[in-house]
């Protein structure tokens, strides 16, 4: 396994429509989920695109932490991971919620991003075996955003209003602070 690293806004890779995945017995495949799944979990982060390593291919790696807050809060949705070859929404919810998304390809930066409540993803296994998966909640937000990149549309596409992380302060003031540091922990890039 190996850290690859993640591409920021500006790389055309990152708004490219990425190619479904059709040869699922590839040890090139398993590299790139091993690869991209030990990536979030250095970053850290909830979730990753193929894109956002530069490789331009139908895959996703989806994870919400399990420490004791995040148990709390996600339930049985804690600290599951999912890797999902070719991802399709194939059901969703009419119900809207708002809620505040990050993106390690856009450091530094929050929006408000109108997402459907729950969403039903349907694609394959490492193994190429066909997986549905039921999200709710913060789940489904997450696989939403994911499979967003993997068609070159970026969550500052969909705010309905973004923040520019300037300092700890300003954060803390929009609420966004403890969000910040439990889920991202990110270091404050004064200036930028
Ligand atoms: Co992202």
């Amino acid at each position: 396994m190996a850290l690859r690293e993640v591409i920021l806004l500006g790389n055309p890779i990152l708004r490219k429509k990425a190619r479904k995945v059709t040869n699922f017995n590839n040890p090139k495949l398993q590299q790139l989920l091993d690869d991209m799944v030990e990536t979030m979990l250095d970053e850290p982060g909830v979730g990753l695109a193929a894109p956002q390593v530069a490789v331009s291919q139908r895959v996703i790696v989806v994870r919400l932490p399990d420490d004791e807050e995040s148990k709390r809060e996600y339930g049985d949705d804690a600290g599951v991971l999912y890797q999902v070859v070719n991802p399709e929404i194939i059901r969703e919810s009419r119900d809207m919620v708002d809620g505040i998304e990050a993106c390690l390809s856009i450091p530094g930066y929050f929006g408000n991003v109108k997402r459907h409540q729950s969403v039903t993803v349907r694609g394959y296994d490492r193994d190429g075996k066909k997986i549905r998966i039921k999200a709710n909640g913060w789940l489904a937000r997450v696989f939403q955003h994911e499979i967003d990149h993997l068609d070159g549309v970026l969550f500052i596409d969909r705010a309905t209003e973004i923040w520019q992380m300037v300092n700890e302060d300003k954060a803390e003031a929009a609420g966004l602070y403890n969000l910040y540091n439990t889920e991202h922990d990110m270091e404050f890039e004064p200036g930028k």
